[in-house]
């Protein structure tokens, strides 16, 4: 078989997509850090640059979004990404570029469900290019994949599927108390760590959380297959493991003023997640792709850096009750507590656009 095409999930009824086409860009803010993109990324993307190092990982979003504002059209046979972008290459070559400088990538249980085979790697979404990102990963001091993670309040996730099975990816399962429980009556796969983060509506993103996730040596994280981890290719962000003090106390005030999902019993807090990333590995940049429920509490906690949202030439439409989510769901920030972001660069394939805006830190 010849290399799949670029996905944004994978769906194996779609056409070979095309090569990603050179992108065009509009605007762009020149942040401190140039990332030295191999020649092939650098010819589709452009210059990729990153803020200033801060000790704190620097925490992105990545979602596709029609123009109407959907992210996921929730039919059985089309729940993804895909959809939306219409399986657009330059799409997957960016998906592909932020999973290919991202330590660590985050996605809540409902992603994982609507796309059970996948892996979260760059050449998952984007094998022609794996060659480039390999190169660029290896560049960056970084190990062949990044630490997939998922969030799960219940725990109720199959084992059995790629990204816990496999082998070609560490992972890690943030999940609450009662997820724990039900996922130990299972043998973990050697690949996999548990983290049990604290609720949403609790005092605060849980301290101990990182004391319960013991330290993962490079040999046991990794599978054999894959480069060890470096520590030092991590930056400054490996002293922390730890909320900054402004950012613990934005998150718990988020969390007590806007929870909807307060009450929801097993809801782990953005914060708690990233602590339990800390705990398990060092981290500069981490990736989360959603979905919306997760990307939720990231944007609540005012732990969301920046989002790269791709804006799909295309109008879904919603009917009422049907459930066609924005990339935020449970969560209003409107009229009380906005979120502005402001625009770090701005790219064009065709009538796609590549929006990237940053958040800033709350
Ligand atoms: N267009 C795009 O770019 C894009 C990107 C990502 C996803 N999507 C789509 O979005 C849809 C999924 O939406 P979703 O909102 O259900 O996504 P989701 O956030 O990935 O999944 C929700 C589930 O994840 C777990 N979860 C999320 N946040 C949690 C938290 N703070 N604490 C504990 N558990 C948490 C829970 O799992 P348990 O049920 O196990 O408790 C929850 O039911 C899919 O169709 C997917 O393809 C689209």
């Amino acid at each position: 078989m010849g290399a799949a095409p670029c996905g944004r999930q994978i769906a194996s009824r779609r056409s070979r997509a095309p090569e990603p086409a050179p992108l065009e860009t509009l605007f762009e803010q020149r942040l401190a850090r140039e990332v030295a993109l191999p020649s092939r990324l650098a010819e589709l993307y452009g210059s990729l640059f990153l803020p200033a190092r801060s000790g704190w990982p620097h925490v992105i979003g990545n979602f596709v979004s029609s123009l109407d504002g959907v992210v996921a059209l929730s039919l059985s046979d089309q729940t993804g990404g895909g959809e939306i972008s219409g399986f657009n290459a330059e799409d997957q070559m960016i998906m592909g570029l932020l999973r290919a400088i991202a330590d660590v990538v985050i996605v809540g249980a409902g992603t994982l469900r609507s796309a059970p085979r996948h892996l979260w790697t760059a050449e998952a979404i984007c094998r022609p290019l794996a060659g480039p990102y390999a190169e660029l990963r290896a560049s960056l001091g970084k190990p062949l994949a990044p630490l997939n993670v998922v969030v799960s309040a219940s725990g109720a996730l199959d084992l059995t599927l790629p990204v816990f099975a496999s082998g070609k990816v560490p992972a890690l399962i943030v999940t609450s108390p009662a997820g724990e429980r039900r996922l130990r009556e299972s043998d973990l796969p050697p690949s996999v760590r548990l983290a049990v983060g604290g609720e949403v509506g609790g005092s605060a993103p849980d301290a101990n959380a990182s004391r319960r996730v013991p330290p993962v040596a490079p040999s046991e994280q990794q599978p054999a297959s894959l480069a060890p981890l470096d520590p030092g290719s991590a930056g400054e962000a490996a002293d922390s493991g730890h909320f900054e003090p402004g950012r613990r106390a934005e998150a718990e005030a988020a969390t007590a003023s806007q929870g909807v999902y307060g009450g929801e019993a097993g809801l782990i807090s953005a914060g708690a997640v990233l602590e339990a990333v800390l705990a398990s590995q060092p981290a500069e940049v981490v990736l989360t792709e959603g979905g919306p429920r997760l990307m939720s509490e990231f944007l609540a906690e005012g732990l969301l850096d920046e989002l790269f949202l791709t804006l799909a030439p295309q109008v879904a439409g919603r009917e009422p009750g049907a459930e066609r989510p924005g990339f935020v769901a449970g969560r209003h920030f409107l009229p009380d507590d906005p979120r502005w972001g402001s625009l770090v660069s701005l790219k064009r394939a065709g009538s796609y656009l590549f929006l990237r805006y940053a958040f800033g830190r709350r």
